[in-house]
């Protein structure tokens, strides 16, 4: 009896993807999110789905595939997919060099624009934001930059992610040193407070600017919906991408930014061969993409 267990056991966790099954899943999951899976990550795709098909009890990939197309709680398991396909690693004062353009050039330019208008409102946009060290680094920039004079300004940061579970984690706003380790003590020391067991949350003044919201980048409608922004963060997603959608996803913030506005990628990403319409302006340390 034991050993027949052990059997089952051992077959459940040897359930292997055939080509046609990836080929399925593959187009599915693009189709749905606008992330292309090559071939090379087949297996990680296999070993990540092991559990999903364990728990719903199905003994094959194409089993799981019918599920996710029309099972009646397709809905919940689509989320699951999303968690996970989608690879979530960010911290705090990511990009440094590149942040320090943001705070010290484009954020000052764009004040100054704004002030110059009589228009006090800003609205950032976190695209692609995971557990929200992005925009909530982008909150705190605005704090150690507008100083008191933040209160009288109109922010709002939108922060969106595929992921709800990463969204989840993003609200309830606590963080572990790891997530915090190119942050300046400093910062960690004014912007948060240490609950014990190793663990730092957001204050509330910081989280007050961030809105999160659940939305697929690659869907032009759900897309449609972000207010227009001054500037939009969307650092180390698109290259999850295939080229069709990168293409799509950079002419969605061409057409959300405002005139004026500036677009920020990832360090390893550039809109070479995806867009003309962004001129690309050089600072140490980091390009920038401005809508003229
Ligand atoms: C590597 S993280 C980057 C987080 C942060 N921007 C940074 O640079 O630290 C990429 C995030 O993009 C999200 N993502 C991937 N495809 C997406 C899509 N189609 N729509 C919205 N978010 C997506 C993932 O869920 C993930 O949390």
């Amino acid at each position: 009896m034991g050993s027949l267990l052990a059997k089952s056991v051992t077959l459940r966790k040897d359930v292997k993807i055939t080509d046609e099954e990836f080929s399925q899943l593959r187009d599915f999951i693009y189709a749905q999110t606008g992330i292309y899976i090559g071939d090379n990550r087949k297996y990680l795709l296999e070993n990540r789905l092991a559990n999903r098909l364990r728990d719903l009890n199905l003994k094959t990939f194409g089993e799981y595939y019918y599920f996710l197309r029309y099972d009646p709680s397709r809905k919940d398991e689509l989320n699951r997919l999303f968690d996970v396909i989608t690879t979530n690693e960010t911290s705090f004062f990511r990009n440094p060099p590149q942040l320090k353009v943001f705070q010290d050039i484009i954020l000052k330019e764009i004040i100054a624009a704004k002030i110059s208008k009589g228009d006090k409102s800003l609205h950032f946009w976190s695209a692609g934001c995971s557990t929200g060290e992005e925009p909530y680094t982008l909150s705190i920039i605005l704090h150690e930059v507008l100083k008191q004079e933040i209160d009288s300004w109109k922010i709002k940061i939108t922060a969106n992610d595929l992921s709800a579970s990463v969204l989840k984690s993003a609200k309830r706003g606590i963080y572990t040193p790891y997530a915090l380790r190119t942050t300046p003590p400093n910062i960690i020391n004014r912007y948060f407070k240490e609950i014990g067991n190793e663990k730092y949350q957001i204050l509330p003044q910081v989280a007050k600017y961030v809105e999160f919201v659940q939305l697929n980048l690659s869907d032009k409608f759900q897309v449609k919906r972000i207010p227009k922004s001054d500037v939009v963060f969307c650092r180390n997603v698109i290259i999850y991408f295939s080229e069709e959608v990168k293409k799509n996803v950079i002419s969605y913030f061409y057409d959300n930014l405002q005139p004026g506005g500036y677009l920020f990628l990832g360090h390893s990403e550039s809109l070479h061969n995806l867009s003309r319409s962004f001129k690309p302006i050089h600072h140490p340390g980091s390009i920038v993409y401005k809508k003229e």
